[in-house]
């Protein structure tokens, strides 16, 4: 049954804990991460259920490379299989998708899948998904000034946020880390600087509705101040979320 409180506009997800899954039931890791895109398009479906606007989900971090390479190699075929079985029913279902992160260093062939992913879903309006993949919140920072630097543009706050990956998308509410581990491990460095942070000790490819529920209702439970004090936020309600 889908949460009586209203969804947060944007959640962002660290979708950790796939390779423990695994672990636990003797299994490859890749089985465990197989699982996770299961996980994900039950998450999406909920999400979308929910009215969220906008669902960013850290799928492969720049620093994942280094990884063992049958796992590295098997995550992009994932990736790449994924695309083609899910993409034609995310169209159905009005979910466009975004990828966000540096491409030059994928295969010609995943980056065309990408391309395509993103083309037959660009007409959705119900909701969008960005999968951050290849991404890192400090390529993303250093990115964003080197594209600034070479316009001979001036670096600032504002100049930085719109030349930044996720400038399509006000900054997450809500923040969820689902494995237990309680860091960013290099996501949305810049973006989640006001965002509310939830972990949950759940593993990805068990986050079910219920857990996205309990995630959603700590959400509620705070209160964003965005550097006010409290009596202030009857009167004057905090606008720091971008354009
Ligand atoms: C997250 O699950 C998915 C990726 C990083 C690709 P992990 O593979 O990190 O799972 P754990 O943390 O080892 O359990
Ligand atoms: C973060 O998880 C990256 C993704 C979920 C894609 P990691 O498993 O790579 O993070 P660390 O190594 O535990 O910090
Ligand atoms: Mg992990």
């Amino acid at each position: 049954m889908a949460s009586p409180l209203p969804a947060p506009e944007h959640i962002a997800i660290v979708m950790d804990g796939n390779g423990r899954w695994a672990k636990r039931r003797f299994l490859p890791r890749l089985a465990g991460h197989k699982q996770g895109v299961d996980a994900l398009r039950r998450c999406v479906k909920a999400c979308a259920e929910r009215g969220v606007s906008a669902l960013t989900v850290f799928a492969f971090s720049s620093e994942n490379w280094s990884r063992p390479a049958d796992e590295v190699s098997g995550l992009m075929e994932l990736l790449a299989r994924a695309i083609g079985r899910e993409v034609p029913q995310l169209a159905r279902d009005g979910i466009r998708v975004r990828f966000v992160g540096d491409r030059a260093s994928l295969s010609a062939h995943l980056r065309a899948g990408l391309e395509q992913a993103e083309a037959q879903t660009a007409h959705c309006q119900l909701m969008l998904l960005n999968i951050c993949f290849n991404y890192g919140g400090r390529w993303d920072i250093a990115q964003a000034a080197a594209g600034l630097a070479a316009r001979g543009e001036a670096i600032t706050p504002e100049s930085l946020d719109a030349a930044m990956a996720l400038s399509h998308v006000r900054d997450p509410d809500l923040l969820i880390r689902t494995g237990g581990e309680m860091r960013l491990s290099n996501f949305l460095l810049w973006q989640a600087a006001y965002s509310e942070l939830v972990f949950s000790d759940k593993l990805w490819p068990d986050f079910d509705e219920a857990a996205l529920d309990a995630a959603i209702a700590a959400y509620h439970a705070r209160e964003r101040r965005f550097g006010l004090i409290s009596e202030q936020l009857a009167s004057e309600p905090p606008v720091l979320a971008r354009a």
